[in-house]
């Protein structure tokens, strides 16, 4: 039969929707075919070694057991562990999840409902909130769209310590600070298991660079990898129990994270009581036996050939089976913990109150840098409105493309929708030019979508002199992406392009000539330079990634219908420089380099800067608002009975505008000698109204100023230490003296 032109589309079209990748709800199926009672023991006595080995990898190692479920990872769900189904263990599926569920789109079966997720804001925007409520809230809604999509672990929290401003990943990172990062990770990740979804925080550890990101050698000498690069780690571990763990693709001190039984089994299970599941990191490390060795249960997402190598290695005695049994019951109790979570009904998430979540969590963590004579907020009005990523949606190219698309607000039409105007010509223009810029792009083969890849248009003074005549407010976007593996660089990434400065320049002059304001908005992946040209502004808004609702959440700030709260959890320096680990970032970043010396030791960030009084752009914890607080009445009580010490203080907003503070409290003597200041607990108070108090109770527990705890290192007996207390590191006005 001859097929006619059509037709024969037809069938390609069909042909090619059947070979997309799978979502992991198309496999509800498969999960149905589980026994009801999962009985861990019994199913372990039946299991042969053959089959012990494909349980302890994901299912491209063993592709003639997938039934169905797509051994290729892509787009959609990153892995599923090997079923076995002759005993009725089912797979689980693996999806990312930093800042939304990165699934395909596809249909739920026998619906006629689409798999729409919600992009969250970027990590290190929900960081900048420092409120483990909302962190907590926004694992909520990660669990709840992973559960309805069927997605058994979520590949999040990745906490990695921002060691350098160039660190290609920080987006998917929260802060400089490992405390910050465990109390928030811990809430996430609380927030992520409520309803029996596991949570996967990585990449454990040390893995604070791109560049060779599978093979670098991270050198760190204890005392600094136990205070910055596991601190954050061991308090999610210990506050919030994730049911799994991914080690990182890099070495620590020469051996793979993924087979260092000294980090895995040591540090992590017996000094930490870590009872769950090690996965690695996709396609890690070079030895699967050292990694089943080392209490690397899971092998992610499956490499051929690994299984025949396990067992010949068994055979050889090479390989203890005492490992591969515990790794083995380890892996069939997650099974278990994912069979009793089935039995709950499933529900279609809410995904409109998901995305109004994301625009408040965007808007309610913006970090307001700048704002010279109340410049912001301002009344919905005509503006001049400049930048490349004024009109485009710069977000975490790590998102899934499953996002719903009503949702989808750059900043112009965030601006749009809360009542601006702006000259649609020069929209015009930049839409135009990003199209072309873009082609380009595609002829030169370069992938992906990377706003900052696109130069800045060039635009003449006489063109920014009539918008500026033609409007009352200028606004300018600066946009910055990164993207994993690889690392950002100095000129034309963190410095600005001349093209840029130029246009920062340029509508300063005109604008203040013209007795109008400039604001610009920086939406950005990573920290850039701001001294340079900062005074030319009257408003600075830190929105780093702020989500695919970001542009209305971005609207929220500039009219004032939310009222900043956000506060940085990195440092913005003055100069690439200046930054502690400026020259050995540089040195482990070349092409050829293996190795990454981490000779900044504990001196990561504010503690450097505070100890050697460096002056930085903008400090951690800075961040303003449209109202003033208050914070008094330092009170400092010993509970004794649990090792604790109770700090009190008491908030008040001082000014016409409600609005919410954070309260920092830092210890001074406590880290790797006395000059150095470290953050030990924070607060984020409820909306105060103008007047309003809040008395704020942090709990500083003992064991984290004593040196002689919490496997730290023994150094000299050192027993008084400074607390002090403010709402950002450089306005800390009440001190008292403790003693251990
Ligand atoms: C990333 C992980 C991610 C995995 C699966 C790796 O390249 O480093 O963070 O979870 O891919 O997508």
């Amino acid at each position: 039969m001859d097929l006619s032109r059509k037709q024969y589309r037809f069938i390609i079209i069909v042909t090619t929707l059947f070979y997309l990748p799978v979502p992991a709800f198309a496999q509800s199926g498969y999960k149905s075919k589980t026994v009801q009672k999962f009985d861990v023991n019994k199913i372990y006595r039946q299991l042969t070694m053959d089959e012990k080995v494909r349980l302890l990898s994901g299912i491209q190692a063993n592709p003639e057991l997938s039934g169905g479920l797509p051994t290729l990872s892509g787009s959609g769900v990153a892995g599923y562990s090997t079923p076995i189904p002759r005993l009725g263990i089912p797979s689980l599926s693996f999806a990312d999840g930093s800042s939304g569920i990165r699934i395909s789109i596809g249909k739920i079966p026998d619906t006629a409902k689409i798999p729409y997720t919600t992009q969250l804001p970027s990590p290190t925007l929900l960081a900048s909130s420092w409120d483990t409520k909302l962190m907590y809230q926004a694992g909520r809604l990660l669990g709840n769209e992973a559960k309805a999509y069927g997605i058994d672990i979520v590949l999040a929290p990745a906490i990695n310590i921002q060691r350098n401003p160039l660190g290609g990943r920080n987006y998917e990172y929260y802060s400089e600070d490992p405390l910050l990062t465990g109390k928030l990770a811990a809430a996430m990740i609380n927030g992520i298991q409520e309803n029996g979804t596991g949570a996967s925080v990585k990449h454990f550890a040390a893995n604070n660079q791109e560049t060779n990101r599978r093979t670098i050698n991270a050198v760190i000498e204890e005392q600094t990898l136990r205070e910055i690069y596991l601190k954050g780690f061991e308090i999610a571990v210990k506050e919030s129990h994730p049911q799994t763990i991914m080690t990182s693709y890099n070495k620590l001190n020469g051996v793979y994270t993924s087979e260092s039984s000294y980090l895995l089994n040591g540090i992590l299970r017996k000094e930490w009581g870590f009872k769950g599941l090690v996965l690695t990191d996709w396609y890690s490390g070079s030895d699967p036996v050292k990694q089943a060795e080392a209490g690397n249960d899971l092998l992610m997402p499956g490499k051929p050939g690994q299984n025949e190598l396990l067992l010949k290695a068994i055979e050889r005695g090479r390989l203890d089976t005492n490992a591969i049994n515990r790794n083995v019951k380890r892996m069939l109790q997650l099974i278990a913990l994912h069979q009793q979570k089935a039995k709950a009904a499933v529900v279609y998430p809410d995904l409109d109150a998901h995305a109004q979540f994301a625009r408040r969590a965007a808007a309610e963590s913006m970090v307001l840098l700048k704002n010279k004579n109340h410049a912001l907020p301002a009344a919905p009005q005509k503006i001049a409105l400049f930048g490349v990523s004024a009109y485009t949606n710069n977000n975490d190219l790590l998102a899934s493309t499953a996002f719903n698309p009503k949702y989808a607000k750059t900043l112009a039409q965030g601006l749009i929708g809360a009542g601006f105007t702006y000259n649609t010509g020069l929209q015009k223009q930049y839409i135009d030019y990003v199209a072309a810029q873009m082609a380009i792009k595609r002829q030169n083969n370069v992938q992906g979508f990377v706003s900052n890849a696109i130069p800045e248009m060039e635009l003449s003074t006489a063109l920014i002199d009539q918008e500026l005549t033609n409007s009352n407010l200028a606004i300018i976007s600066i946009g910055r992406a990164a993207i994993k593996g690889t690392d950002r660089k100095q000129e034309d990434d963190f410095n600005l392009s001349d093209t840029e400065l130029n246009l920062i320049k340029a509508v300063s002059t005109k604008a203040h000539a013209q007795n109008k304001k400039l604001v610009v908005i920086l939406n950005i992946a990573g920290v850039i330079e701001t001294a340079t040209w900062r005074d030319w502004t009257d408003a600075i808004l830190l929105t780093w990634q702020p989500g695919l609702y970001g542009g209305s959440a971005v609207a929220d700030i500039v009219t004032g219908a939310v009222n900043p709260s956000g506060k940085l959890p990195v440092t913005f320096p003055i100069n690439y420089s200046d930054v502690p680990s400026a020259e050995s970032f540089a040195a482990s970043t070349r092409i050829d380099a293996t190795e990454s010396v981490y000779s900044d030791s504990s001196y990561v960030g504010y503690r450097y800067y505070s100890a050697f009084h460096k002056m930085s752009a903008y400090p951690f914890g800075f961040g303003l608002s449209y109202t003033t607080f208050s914070i008094k009445n330092l009170r400092v009580k010993r509970l004794v009975s649990n090792k604790k010490i109770q700090v009190t203080v008491n908030v008040r907003n001082t000014g016409a505008i409600a609005g919410k503070e954070v309260v920092q409290l830092y210890v001074a003597g406590a880290g790797k000698d006395s000059i150095m200041v470290e953050l030990k607990a924070f607060a984020k108070t409820k909306f105060l109204l103008p007047n309003g108090e809040q008395r704020i109770d942090l709990m500083l527990k003992a064991s984290y100023l004593s040196k002689d705890n919490d496997n730290a290192l023994r150094r000299d007996d050192q027993r008084y230490f400074t607390i002090k207390v403010g709402n950002a590191l450089s306005e800390l006005k009440l001190k008292a003296v403790v003693t251990i």
